[in-house]
């Protein structure tokens, strides 16, 4: 993975906003990533067409970039805004358009279907980026509580990911999709599929913020060439009630987060979004709102953390996973640790 050089420590001028300006992680296709990303995942608060209106402001202020997913139910009132946009002279090789499959498409006949659902919905010839969006086939309607559970759910099973994945590579061998890649992935699950791929993930989007820094994970997917891109970069402070554990920490409340948002006189998301962009990766922060969606921006382009501040932060990792998964186990008494393999093996 290449990068754009981030440098610089003052705190950020207000309104200098420029798409020319975000920094970018190269594929190893060598394709540029934008380094922000919108998330459009909107934690059931706001109807689709409040997303798809976050989408039309974010491309308007300079992001390029954007994290959409057929779960999300919304890709087709995000698709006329990408629309209106390209007809508005962006043009489509500036734009960075994500799609994932869903759990319950990953059978051989069902994954094209998909993927050409979402394509047509976003109304966009090609996908940059198509993921399949959890490893397990494991379904569970939208909205569940986390008690929910598949009666036919399995564990991970490389042989049927490998189908499904290899449908993927058909996307990619057709001109459909530039780049393939996977979500909520663990090493053990990636050092089989990076065994078997003909065509390697580009990407892989993992839950990555302060207090879930996943280091190791992180050096193996970087070590392999494939980009990370970090969802719930704030620590998804507004997420659905059945994602809250007791236990779980608050990034943006923390006091090193806190006292650095006070030195840049910014509100501690912005060090959030900075931090991520500084560390490697891709932050996909999602907001409605305008200030937001330019604020992060803001601290993607500006860079303002300082090397002993990044080193703080690198201290406050509390291993604390927010969206633990639960609705994919796939036996009794189970724990949702055994979605994460982590004793080094795949869980069965
Ligand atoms: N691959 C996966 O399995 C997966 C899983 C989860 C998420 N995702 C993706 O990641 C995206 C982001 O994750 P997320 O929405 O859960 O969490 P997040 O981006 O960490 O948090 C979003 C919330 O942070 C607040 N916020 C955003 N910008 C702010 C700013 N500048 N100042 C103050 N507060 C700010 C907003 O709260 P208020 O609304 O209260 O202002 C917003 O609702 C999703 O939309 C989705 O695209 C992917």
């Amino acid at each position: 993975m290449t990068e754009q050089p981030i440098s610089g420590t003052s705190a950020p001028a207000r309104g200098s906003l420029d798409a020319a300006k975000v920094p970018y992680r190269t594929a190893y296709t060598g394709a540029k990533i934008p380094t922000i990303g919108l998330g459009t995942f909107g934690s059931d608060r706001f109807s689709g067409e409040k997303i798809a209106e976050a989408v039309q402001i974010a491309i308007s202020v300079g992001y390029r970039h954007i994290d959409c997913a057929a779960v999300y139910g919304n890709e087709h009132l995000i698709g006329p805004v990408l629309r209106d946009a390209l007809a508005g002279g962006i043009k489509r090789e500036d734009l960075w358009i994500t799609s994932k499959l869903w759990n319950d498409k990953h059978a051989e006949a069902d994954v094209i279907p998909a993927f050409e659902n979402s394509l047509r919905d976003l109304q966009l010839d090609y996908l940059d980026l198509y993921l399949i969006h959890w490893p397990f086939p494991n379904y569970h309607a939208p909205k569940v509580d986390v008690t929910s559970r598949d009666p036919n759910a399995k564990p991970y099973i490389h042989e049927n990911f490998m189908k499904t994945w290899r449908q993927l590579e058909l996307l990619v061998d057709r001109g459909l999709v530039r780049h393939i890649g996977t979500s909520n992935m663990t090493i053990p699950k990636l050092k089989l599929l990076l065994r078997d791929a003909r065509i390697k993930p580009a990407c892989n989007e993992m839950e990555l913020h302060p207090h879930f820094q996943q280091p190791e994970l992180f050096q193996y997917v970087v070590d392999n060439g494939i980009v990370p891109i970090g969802y719930a970069p704030i620590g998804s402070p507004r997420r659905p009630d059945r994602d809250r554990t007791e236990g779980d920490s608050v990034d943006i409340e923390d006091p090193v987060i806190v006292r650095i948002a006070q030195r840049l006189n910014v509100h501690p998301a912005y060090v959030c979004v900075a931090w991520a962009v500084q560390h490697g990766h891709i932050p996909i922060p999602f907001s409605v709102k305008r200030e937001q969606i330019e604020s992060n921006l803001h601290a993607a382009i500006s860079a303002p953390l300082t090397d002993s501040e990044m080193m703080e932060i690198k201290g406050i990792d509390k291993n604390c996973r927010l969206i633990k998964g639960q609705v994919f186990l796939w036996k009794e008494n189970q724990s949702w640790e055994d979605l994460w393999d982590i004793h080094g093996e795949i869980t069965q």
